[in-house]
C-alpha cells in the first residue's frame, strides 16, 4: 500500500491505471476508520482492479461552530486498517494542497440540500460536493462507494454525478451498526459512558417506525409522534429533527410510499449530534 500526499501525483497514478485498462474503485473518508468505512472498502476491493481510499478532514463542510478542530484523527491506525484490507493507495492530502491560496470554485446541488441535514447545516453540502468533485477528478474512479448512513449525502452525490455528467457509478452501501443498533460513526467517540448507553435511542425510534410501517401505518405524523415518544424516554437525548421524506426528491411527505420513503432523525446526546435513518 502506498500513501500519496500530492493531488498531482495521485492523478498521475490514476491516469496510469486507466491507461492499463484497470477498473478504479474509490472510497472517500474523513478517517478515524471503523467497520462502516471498511465495509465500503471491502466491497470496492471485490468490484474493482485497484482501490483508492482518501482520508481528508474537509474544512469546507464544517461550519465555524462545528467540530473541525476536535474531529478525531488517527492516521497510523487508519493506515494499518487499510493495509489489512489490501487497499492499494491511500490519498492523504494537506488542506493547502486541496485548497491553495486563491481557491474559489464550488459545486452546489440546489433543492436536495435545503432540507434535513442541509437545513440544520446550511453550508455543509456545498463543502461535501465540492470536495467530492475534486476527489473524483484526482482519483478518476470508475466506481465510488458511499454509506446509506449519510443518506442525504448519498442522494446529493448521485444527483451531482448525474447533473454534471460525471462518468462514475455511485454505489450505496448498508449501514453498519454496533450490537445494540447504534450506527457506527467516528463521532461516537465523543460520547461519555451514559450518553453512549442512551445513544441507542435513535435506532430504537427507527425500529418503532419500522414496526408501525410494517403493520400498515402510512401517516407520517403518527410515525414521527411515536418516534418522538421513544426518544423522550432517554433523558440525555435532545431531538434536532425527526423527518419522513421522499427518497427521490427528499421533500417531506405526509404518507409513507413503498420504496420511496426515508425516515431519518438527528439527535443530540449531550453536545454530540448523531444521525441515523432507515429506507422503506
Ligand atoms: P466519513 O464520515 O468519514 O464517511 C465516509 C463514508 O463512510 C461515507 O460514505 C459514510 O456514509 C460511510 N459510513 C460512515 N459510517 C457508516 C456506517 N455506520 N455504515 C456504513 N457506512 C458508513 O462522509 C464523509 O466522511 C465525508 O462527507 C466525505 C464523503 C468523505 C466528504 O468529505
Amino acid at each position: 500500500m502506498r500513501v500519496v500526499h500530492s493531488a498531482l501525483e495521485m492523478q498521475a497514478i490514476a491516469n496510469k491505471y486507466r491507461e492499463w485498462g484497470k477498473r478504479i474503485g474509490f472510497v472517500p473518508t474523513m478517517g478515524y476508520l471503523h467497520e462502516g468505512h471498511l465495509s465500503l472498502v471491502r466491497r470496492a476491493k471485490e468490484d474493482n482492479d485497484v482501490v483508492f481510499v482518501s482520508i481528508f478532514v474537509n474544512p469546507l463542510q464544517f461550519a465555524p461552530n462545528e467540530d473541525l478542530d476536535r474531529y478525531p484523527r488517527d492516521i497510523e491506525r487508519d493506515e494499518a486498517l487499510l493495509e489489512g484490507e489490501g487497499v492499494d493507495f491511500v490519498f492523504y492530502p494537506s488542506v493547502e494542497d486541496m485548497y491553495p491560496d486563491g481557491f474559489q470554485t464550488y459545486v452546489e446541488v440546489d433543492k436536495l440540500t435545503r432540507v434535513l441535514e442541509g437545513k440544520s447545516r446550511p453550508t455543509h453540502f456545498r463543502g461535501v460536493t465540492t470536495v467530492v468533485a475534486k476527489l473524483f477528478n484526482i482519483t478518476k474512479p470508475h466506481r465510488a462507494y458511499f454509506g446509506k448512513k449519510d443518506a442525504q449525502q448519498l442522494i446529493v452525490i448521485k444527483r451531482m454525478v448525474k447533473d454534471l455528467n460525471m462518468d462514475i457509478e455511485i454505489v450505496g452501501m448498508p449501514i453498519v451498526r454496533e450490537s445494540d443498533g447504534l450506527a457506527l460513526s467516528s463521532r461516537n467517540k465523543y460520547l461519555n459512558e451514559e450518553e453512549r448507553r442512551q445513544a441507542v435511542c435513535l435506532y430504537r425510534a427507527l425500529l418503532r417506525a419500522k414496526e408501525l410501517i410494517e403493520n400498515g401505518e402510512k401517516d407520517a405524523q403518527a410515525i414521527k409522534n411515536e418516534m418522538e415518544r421513544v426518544i423522550k424516554e432517554y433523558p440525555l437525548a435532545r431531538i434536532d429533527y425527526i423527518s419522513v421524506n421522499s427518497l427521490s426528491s427528499l421533500e417531506p411527505i405526509n404518507e409513507v410510499k413503498d420504496g420511496d420513503t426515508l425516515v431519518s432523525l438527528a439527535v443530540f446526546l449531550g453536545s454530540t449530534r448523531l444521525i441515523d435513518n432507515m429506507w422503506f
